[in-house]
């Protein structure tokens, strides 16, 4: 977990203090250091760069903020994408559409007509997607997601590549499709998996990458295809808590690409980290609004809650907390961090010490820049919060705070009703 420096014990995210960003923005609101966004994303490049050509097609889900997007773009980051809101939002931060690999699942047909006409490539999962394509063209290069029998996750809700799983084409059909793509007149040039979200071991990597390459070969030997790529999707995990070890990232891509180098003549690699490279760039800040003793539980309650941040009760997700104003203060208490919704689930942070809470106090809850904005929601009537990122020592509001007139814009009630 990436820690932050502190100025008279108060939190800096890019050199600017924590409560500056709260008082000027208001809370809660997200916070993301654009330079560290930039390390992650060349470290996980060129670890694997070095050794053989990559393209990094960013997980967009992770975070599409449109600064995130336009500073990967600058990098020259690829992107993986699961829906034409996707797409668009990435032409929307100028990605040549080109470098978008569509990546859906039970995908239908105007969704797929939407995806040709905004020009990016289509990753096949199914067979009936296959043949409903062809309907509407034959004129565009292809690629299969295979399931590849190899699952890894941070949990059993985020694991996609087991046998059975509803993502991808079964590996005893795959080259089948290849036959069908080519019979049909498509250009077919890569081969796509994915095992799962948030893994910490390198060997998924190192099995999926196997199971690709000997793939390619029996594509190449049965149908007469040579791959120009395979893909081993996302995955890469990250710690969460403090000294927890960070996957090693030298050895996985060392692995990986030793594989593809001596198991296939496939000529590039291509990877879709998300959380990898936008997790630890970000903070969620929110406001400590009462402190209570609840008898055998003491309670820090903010002004966030399952609503900005859907991980702890969706995944039982661990998120480091500070208080940002207080970051040397003695830790005294354990208490619970818990938001405003009406459900007993909503439970930021679990059995945490922190040093002695008080209303007013600032909190951070870090590793927030992954699958944290992107799963926001308005439950319990309470619209999303702003994001704002510190890019050269200044904090830029990038979305503002929803306006509380999105909660009723899209309804209409009924004539009928009066
Ligand atoms: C097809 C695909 N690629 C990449 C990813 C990114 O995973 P991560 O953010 O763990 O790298 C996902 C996540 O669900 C995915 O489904």
């Amino acid at each position: 977990m990436r820690e932050y420096d502190t100025k008279d014990g108060v939190m800096l995210i890019g050199g600017v203090p924590a409560t500056d960003i709260a008082e000027e923005f208001g809370t809660p609101v997200y916070v993301t250091d654009a330079d560290l966004v930039r390390e992650n994303y060349r470290s996980i490049h060129g670890a694997f760069n070095r050794h053989l050509p990559t393209r990094v097609h960013y997980a967009c889900k992770a975070n599409t903020n449109l600064a995130v997007l336009r500073l990967l773009q600058k990098e020259g980051s690829h992107i993986d994408a699961v829906s034409i809101g996707e797409v668009l939002t990435c032409v929307k931060a100028r990605f040549d559409p080109g470098k978008i690999l569509y990546t859906g699942t039970n995908v239908t047909d105007s969704e797929m007509e939407a995806l040709l006409e905004a020009g990016c490539r289509i990753n096949v999962d199914s067979e009936s997607q296959l043949e409903r394509l062809a309907r509407i063209t034959t004129d565009v290069p292809l690629s299969f997601r295979v399931t590849p029998g190899v699952a890894s996750g941070h949990g059993a809700k985020v694991m996609t590549g087991g046998k059975g799983s509803k993502f991808g084409i079964p590996m005893d059909r795959i080259v089948g499709c290849y036959a069908r793509a080519n019979e049909l007149g498509f250009r077919v040039d890569g081969l796509h998996a994915h095992t799962g979200s948030g893994g910490n071991s390198i060997e998924p990597f190192i099995d999926v990458a196997y199971v690709l390459c000997d793939l390619a070969n029996e594509i190449e030997d049965k149908v007469g295809i040579k791959l120009d790529w395979i893909d081993i999707g996302g995955g890469f995990g990250v710690p969460y808590r403090p000294h927890e070890p960070a996957l090693d990232l030298d050895e996985l891509a060392i692995a990986v690409t030793n594989v593809v180098k001596e198991e296939s003549s496939v000529g590039e690699l291509a990877i879709e980290p998300g959380r990898y490279v936008v997790c630890d760039t970000t903070v969620l800040l929110a406001r400590c609004v009462d402190v209570k003793d609840a008898g055998p539980k003491k309670y820090v309650g903010v002004d966030a809650g399952m609503n900005t941040l859907m991980r702890p009760s969706l995944y039982d997700s661990y998120h480091h907390v500070a208080l940002a104003n207080k970051m040397h203060r003695a830790c005294v208490a354990k208490y619970d961090v818990v938001g405003q919704i009406c459900e007993s689930g909503d439970i930021l942070a679990r059995d945490r010490v922190l040093p002695d809470p008080r209303a007013g106090d600032l909190l951070a809850v870090y590793c927030a820049g992954a699958y944290s904005f992107s799963m926001s929601n308005e439950y319990n009537s309470r619209p999303r919060c702003a994001e704002v990122m510190v890019i050269d020592g200044r904090a830029e509001l990038t979305r503002a705070a929803e306006p509380i007139e999105d909660l009723w814009r899209h309804q209409t009630i009924p004539e009928a009703l009066g």
